[in-house]
């Protein structure tokens, strides 16, 4: 594994990195980066390499002024992740082209637009960071959001979760190897838990 700093710099620079939960959770490892840095070539890659479902956390204040909306009123899905109601940017024509998606995304960072800017439902997944943070809810959702913290970004991520080729979910094995070919850095959630208890209490 790496170190949290590390990691933060390649993130704040504008590279993906892995982020792997818990093995009693999901126990996968989902590539993350910052909304800002969404492109056509960086979601491209999420899509061609990562090549599982595309997401954007948001910080739960953001989703209250963009009326991004629960999908479903009862949430049954094991670890209770926040999906709310897709959305597509309303100048995209499908949506789901690697420059589609990252037009859509980079929108949830400006700050003048309004729930009527977006289409739904649409191809952009928006999940909602619990408010207390990673302390709360061990999941990737709250992960991306503390980490775009550490880099003074705006609260927006993005991550896909990480499938070998035959569609299987990537381990800890294959995301070694994973981080090997595309030279990533990789932590897990409690590394991130701890380092940001660390740095509240210095504080
Ligand atoms: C959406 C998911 C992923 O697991 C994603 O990592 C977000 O969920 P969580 O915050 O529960 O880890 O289901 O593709
Ligand atoms: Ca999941
Ligand atoms: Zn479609
Ligand atoms: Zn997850």
């Amino acid at each position: 594994f790496d170190t949290i700093q590390d990691a933060v710099k390649d993130l704040c620079a504008g590279k993906p990195i892995i982020v792997v939960d818990d093995e009693d959770r999901e126990n996968e490892g989902d590539l993350v980066m910052l909304a800002e840095h969404a492109t056509q070539s960086s979601i491209n890659f999420m899509a061609k390499y990562g090549r599982g479902l595309i997401c954007t956390p948001v910080h739960h204040t953001i989703a209250e002024r963009l009326n991004l909306r629960k999908m479903t009123s009862e949430n049954t899905d094991p670890h209770g992740t926040a999906f709310t109601v897709s959305i597509d940017h309303m100048s995209t024509t499908t949506g789901i082209s690697a420059k589609e998606r990252a037009i859509t995304i980079k929108a949830l960072l400006n700050d003048e637009n309004t729930a009527h800017e977006f289409n739904r439902p649409g191809h952009i997944f928006p999940l909602i960071a619990h408010p207390k943070g990673i302390h709360a809810r061990g999941g990737h959702t709250e992960a991306a959001i503390e980490l775009a913290n550490l880099c003074d970004s705006k609260p927006v991520g993005v991550i896909c979760e990480i499938m070998n080729d035959d569609g299987t979910m990537a381990r800890l094995d294959d995301l070694l190897q994973f981080k090997k070919i595309h030279q990533l850095k990789l932590i897990n959630i409690e590394q991130l838990k701890k380092y940001i208890s660390s740095i509240e209490h210095t504080a």
